[in-house]
């Protein structure tokens, strides 16, 4: 008798302790909505754009609270101290990337930078981009072709005023200025603005891939959290993911292909470009810089850094034209600071503090990453005192701190001066357009480079107006990165103070 009673008495306890693990456990972790429904769990309530729902129930449930979406649990952060604490304090722990669709097709197996896991490929695919690609010593290099793009984008737009066309969609013009870029640092390649039909049909293919991938980057997969879904036989996003990214790697090892011929052929005193420079490491070490491993870098590159920054500089023209008083005093800026002999240069963004405030508070307004990408917890840890079980995907609300009152002085208000005596794109916690801590973007010093030098000069040569009396449309698109929905397009004529300066470009 004595054996039966031993066990139910250690039963008893175990199940003791067990609940209150468990109670304990879940009375420490953040708090959630109501209801959380059988299976879908939150999934109900998301509704694009995500941002702007995730930030109504962060007003709600405070700047941290939890999702459970599907067979996933979320994190939602929106207040600077709980982004800190995510991407400072835990900052390794949180460098992991979920897995999802997206980034099984696009991010190859989740092994492209963006999708990798934090691991040993991912920490040499960044030095590789931060070292090789996008260091300080290569953009310098690199510096001639920023310089000579923005040149020819000033030169097309007063040719298109001289032959009667005062209004431009600045969409496009910006696209084709940031891919001219991109594609000239990556295979030495201009597709846009050499009156080369072939080659423009080219850069416009390429484009039409990356729009696909934003577009398909913001669908919203369910599968993604409802894994039953997928076997059921959901499998459009699939299918339309996988041809995507087969029609990528044609398009780029057509390109590593090019270089690979004309090796040997190429001036040795021009620099190279970044396929040449990973065709050289592959050839002392073939195995890890395979074409597969060039292109898929590449192409992250390219993908990451045009659209973004091209779409950045649209949100930057369509404030000013609801702005002309900004528009104007970011003019005098220019012509004070710089004058009319020569155009704005890199070197002189330091020496433009308005235009880097209007920069930075559009940024604030209209992050191109809203929700910076998704991040994950690799292990057990603790946020706001709150418990985060290890595998908690994270999502950080960039746009909820940036359009807080309690973080702003009325946020809504587009006012480039509250951001005066920034140094950098970062105030602290509260602005953080290109995130913060291991995983934030490796890009900043381009997209800066390239904002500050393209936008400095277009307002420099040109006056610039709304084509009607009516705002402009400031509607944010619903993909992954917040493009805007409605192309901006935008009235402009030469500045009379600038003609000798145009006449000679
Ligand atoms: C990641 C913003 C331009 C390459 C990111 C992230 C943001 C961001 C918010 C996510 C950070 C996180 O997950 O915590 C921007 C903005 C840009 C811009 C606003 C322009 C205005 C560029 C450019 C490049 C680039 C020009 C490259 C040439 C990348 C890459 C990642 C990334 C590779 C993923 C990094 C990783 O997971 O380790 N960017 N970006 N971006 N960005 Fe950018």
């Amino acid at each position: 008798m004595e054996f039966p009673i031993l066990m139910t008495t250690l039963l008893l306890l175990a199940s003791y302790l067990l609940t209150t693990h468990l109670l304990r456990r879940s009375s420490t972790l953040p708090p959630t909505v109501f209801p959380s429904l059988p299976i879908i769990g939150h999934l109900y309530l998301l509704k694009p754009p995500l941002y702007r729902t995730l930030a109504k129930l962060s007003a709600k449930h405070g700047p941290i609270f939890r999702l459970q979406l599907g067979f996933r649990r979320v994190l939602i952060v929106s207040s600077p101290s709980a982004a800190e604490e995510c991407l400072a304090k835990n900052d390794i722990i949180f460098a992991n990337r979920p897995k999802m669709l997206y980034g099984k097709i696009i991010g190859v197996n989740y092994t492209n930078l963006v999708w990798s896991p934090y691991n040993d490929n991912w920490r040499n695919l960044r030095r590789i981009a931060t070292i090789e690609i996008l260091s300080i010593h290569r953009l310098n290099e690199f510096h001639n072709i920023r310089v000579e793009e923005t040149r020819l984008l000033i030169r097309k737009l007063l040719f298109g005023f001289n032959s009667g066309s005062s209004q431009v969609t600045m969409t496009s013009t910006f696209y084709e200025l940031t891919m001219n870029v991109m594609m000239r640092m990556i295979s030495g390649k201009r597709y846009f603005g050499d009156d080369n039909p072939e080659l423009e049909e080219e850069g416009n293919r390429f484009r039409e891939i990356v729009g696909e991938t934003l577009v398909l980057g913001g669908a919203s997969n369910v599968g993604d959290y409802l894994p039953v879904l997928s076997w059921l036989g959901v499998k459009g996003l699939e299918k339309k993911l996988i041809k995507l990214q087969e029609k990528r790697d044609v398009f780029f090892q057509g390109l590593i292909n090019q270089l690979r011929k004309s090796k040997g052929t190429e001036d040795v005193n021009k620099r190279k470009t970044m396929i040449e420079l990973l065709l050289s490491l592959q050839e002392t070490e073939p195995d890890y810089y395979t074409d597969t491993m060039i292109r898929n870098l590449v192409l992250v590159l390219l993908s990451a850094g045009s659209d973004t920054t091209a779409g950045a500089m649209e949100w930057v023209m369509s404030v000013l034209l609801n702005h002309p008083q900004v528009l104007k005093k970011a003019q005098n800026e220019i012509d004070s600071v710089i004058g009319n002999n020569r155009l704005v240069d890199e070197s002189d963004i330091p020496n433009l503090p308005y235009l880097r405030c209007i920069i930075n508070e559009t940024l604030r307004l209209y992050p191109t990453g809203p929700l910076l990408v998704p991040h994950e917890a690799s292990s057990d840890c603790v946020v706001g005192g709150y418990n985060i079980p290890r595998g908690t995907m994270l999502i950080v609300n960039q746009w909820a701190i940036h359009h807080d009152p309690k973080v702003w002085e009325d946020p809504e208000t587009f006012k480039p001066e509250r951001l005066e005596g920034l140094e950098g794109t970062r105030d602290g916690f509260k602005l953080l357009p290109f995130g913060s801590g291991r995983r934030s973007c490796p890009g900043e010093g381009l997209a800066v480079r390239m904002l500050g030098m393209a936008l400095g000069s277009i307002i420099q040569c040109f006056d610039w107006e709304r084509t009607s009396e009516e705002f402009v449309d400031m509607t944010g698109g619903l993909g992954v990165t917040m493009l805007k929905a409605i192309p901006l397009v935008a009235k402009f004529k030469p500045r009379p103070e600038m003609t000798n300066l145009l006449s000679e470009l």
